[in-house]
C-alpha cells in the first residue's frame, strides 16, 4: 500500500500562527481568584464526572519550604522511591493521571535555599513509576522545540508499552531564554515554535501509527514475528522536521499515547484543538476558566472534532488540614521566610502602604476603605476579600493569595466545594492538584477530599479500565487522526514523499 493511501495518513497542514503571544506566567495570572466555598450537597445532575491529576514535581511539594518540613526526606529530589510512593498514594485515590512538568531542565535561581522545580528526568521518573503502579496515567512534558520527533516518538511509545497503555505526552513549545540557553540557542519566534510543534506532533503520531494494529504476530510455531507489509515508513518532511521511519515499536494496549497540551494563548488553542485530548490549564476565576475551556472546545470543532474530546483541566493548590487555623499555621511554617517580599508585593496588589503594619494585626478600616485591587494582577480581588474578612497580615499571606493557582487552605470539604462549583459551572472538566507537601499532602487530599467528591457523585469510585484512554473516555488511536490532518483551516507544510 502506498503511504498516501493509508487510513489516517492524509496530507496535514500547519495553521497560521498568531506571533504576538505573551510568555508563560502571563497566562497564569489571568482572571481573578474568587474561590466559592459555599457548601452544596448535590449529586451532579448530568452524571458527568471530573478528572483528577497529580502535579508531580521536584519530590517535595508545591510550596517553597516543603523540603524542610518535618517528616520529609531532604533527599527526595534525587529519590525515585519517593516518586513511586507519591504515585502510589495518588493511585490509591483513583487519580486518573500524574502530570510531570519540564523546562526542559530546571531553573536554579534560588538553589542556595530551594530545590529546583522539576524532576531529574521526566521519562526516567515515569519508567520507575510505571513498574510500581497499575492504573494511574503517566503524563510527561516533552518540548516540541528542543526534541527531535523520532526521539519523542520512541521514548513515549516505549513508556506506553512499559505501562501497558498509560502514557500521555504533554506537548509544549517551551518558553524562556534560560531554557534555550541549555541548548546554546535563543527561544525561536512564536511562529516558528508553533509551526514546529504542529509538524512535530503530527510526525510523532504518524510514527506511532507506522505499525498496523495487528502487525505484531510473534508466533513461535510459524516463525512469523511481524507482518512486514503492515509496518511501513512514514516518509514525512516539513519545514522544521522530518522522518523516514518507520518506528520499530508495536502498538500498546491503548494504541498510542494521548496528547496533552499546556498553554493559554490563541496558538495554544489551535494546537490543542487540533491534536490534544486534555489541556493542563491555569485560571484564577470561573469566568476565565470557562472562557479558556470554550476556546479549546471551539478550536476542536474547527478540526471536525467533538468538543467533548478535549478536557480542560485547570490547577488547584492545596493545604488540607482539619480546620482553617491548622491549615494556615502549616502554610506559615512553610512559607513565612518569604513573607517580607510578599508583603511588599501585596502593597501593589491592594494599592496601599503596608511597610509600617504589624504582621499579626488585621488591616485598619482606613486601609481597607482605600484599598483597590490591582488590575494588573488577577489575584488582587481575592486578596482584598480575605483582608476584609479581618485576618491578620500574616494570615492573609498564609491564605495563598500570592500563588500560581487558586489555593485551598482548610478542611477537605472546602476543596471539594471549589471543585464542584467550577465543574458544575462548566469551567473545568477536572483539576490538576498541587499539594503543598507531597509526603503527607497527597494522602490528605485522598482521605479528605476524594471521598466527599465520590459521595456527591462527582468523581469515580474506581478505575473502569487500565489505560489512560479508558480513564479519559478517549477511543484507542493508531497513527494520525484523519479529521485533524484534513482541516479546512490548514495550509500544507508537511508533505509525503516516497
Ligand atoms: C499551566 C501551564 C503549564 C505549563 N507547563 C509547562 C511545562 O511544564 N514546560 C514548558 O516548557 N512549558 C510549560 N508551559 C508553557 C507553555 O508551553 C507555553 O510555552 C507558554 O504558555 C507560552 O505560550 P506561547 O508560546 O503561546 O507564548 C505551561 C503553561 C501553562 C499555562
Amino acid at each position: 500500500m502506498n503511504v498516501q493511501e493509508r487510513p489516517g495518513n492524509i496530507s496535514p497542514g500547519i495553521p497560521e500562527c498568531d506571533c504576538h503571544q505573551p510568555a508563560l506566567y502571563q497566562y497564569i495570572k489571568k482572571g481573578i481568584m474568587a474561590l466559592s466555598l459555599e457548601y452544596t450537597n448535590q449529586i451532579s445532575d448530568s452524571g458527568r464526572q471530573m478528572l483528577i491529576g497529580l502535579h508531580l514535581g521536584n519530590g517535595y511539594g508545591s510550596q517553597p519550604g516543603a523540603w524542610r518540613m518535618p517528616g520529609v526526606d531532604p533527599k527526595s529530589y534525587v529519590s525515585f522511591d519517593s516518586r513511586v510512593k507519591q504515585a502510589q498514594a495518588a493511585e490509591r485515590g483513583k487519580f486518573q493521571f500524574l502530570f510531570l512538568p519540564d523546562g526542559p531542565g530546571a531553573i536554579m535561581a534560588d538553589i542556595a535555599t530551594e530545590s529546583p522545580n522539576f524532576n531529574l528526568d521526566v521519562m526516567m521518573t515515569l519508567a520507575a513509576v510505571a513498574r510500581e503502579t497499575a492504573y494511574i496515567g503517566l503524563v510527561a512534558t516533552g518540548s516540541t522545540t528542543f526534541n527531535e520527533p523520532f526521539n519523542l516518538a520512541r521514548q513515549f511509545k516505549a513508556l506506553d508499552i512499559m505501562s501497558h497503555g498509560r502514557a500521555g505526552w504533554n506537548a509544549v513549545t517551551s518558553s524562556g531564554d534560560d531554557v534555550a540557553a541549555n541548548y546554546g540557542v535563543r527561544i525561536p519566534s512564536s511562529q516558528d515554535r508553533y509551526g514546529r510543534a504542529h509538524e512535530t506532533i503530527e510526525l510523532v503520531q504518524a510514527l506511532w501509527g507506522s505499525w498496523g494494529k495487528d502487525a505484531w504476530i510473534h508466533d513461535q510455531q510459524t516463525g512469523l514475528f511481524a507482518r512486514k507489509d503492515q509496518i511501513i515508513p512514514i516518509n514525512l518532511q516539513g519545514k522544521f522536521v522530518g522522518s523516514r521511519g518507520p518506528l520499530y515499536i508495536p502498538p500498546s494496549e491503548q494504541g498510542q499515547p494521548i496528547i496533552f497540551h499546556a498553554g493559554g494563548s490563541p496558538n495554544a488553542h489551535e494546537l490543542a484543538g487540533r491534536f490534544a485530548n486534555a489541556v493542563i490549564g491555569s485560571s484564577f476565576t470561573i469566568d476565565d476558566a470557562r472562557a479558556q475551556r470554550n476556546a479549546f472546545r471551539e478550536a476542536a470543532k474547527r478540526y471536525g472534532r467533538n468538543p467533548d474530546e478535549i478536557k480542560y483541566i485547570p490547577g488547584l493548590m492545596t493545604t488540607i488540614a482539619k480546620d482553617r487555623r491548622t491549615a494556615l499555621n502549616r502554610r506559615i511554617q512553610l512559607t513565612e521566610h518569604l513573607f517580607p517580599q510578599r508583603i511588599a508585593y501585596l502593597q501593589q496588589m491592594l494599592g496601599i502602604s503596608l511597610g509600617d503594619k504589624h504582621i499579626d494585626e488585621p488591616l485598619s478600616k482606613t486601609d481597607l476603605s482605600v484599598a483597590r485591587p490591582s488590575r494588573y494582577d488577577p489575584r488582587s480581588s481575592y486578596a482584598l476579600k480575605i483582608a476584609k474578612e479581618g485576618w491578620s497580615l500574616r494570615d492573609i499571606l498564609a491564605h495563598g493569595v500570592i500563588d500560581y493557582h487558586p489555593v485551598i487552605v482548610g478542611p477537605g470539604v472546602e476543596a471539594a466545594n471549589h471543585m464542584q462549583t467550577w465543574f458544575e459551572a462548566e469551567a473545568a472538566d477536572g483539576f490538576w492538584i498541587s499539594p503543598d507537601v507531597y509526603a503527607d499532602g497527597i494522602d490528605a487530599f485522598v482521605d479528605e477530599v476524594v471521598p466527599v467528591l465520590q459521595e456527591r457523585g462527582l468523581f469515580h469510585r474506581d478505575y473502569a479500565g487500565k489505560t489512560l484512554r479508558n480513564h479519559l473516555g478517549v477511543p484507542d488511536q493508531y497513527g494520525i487522526d484523519p479529521r485533524v490532518s484534513n482541516g479546512q483551516n490548514t495550509r500544507h507544510n508537511l508533505t509525503w514523499h516516497s
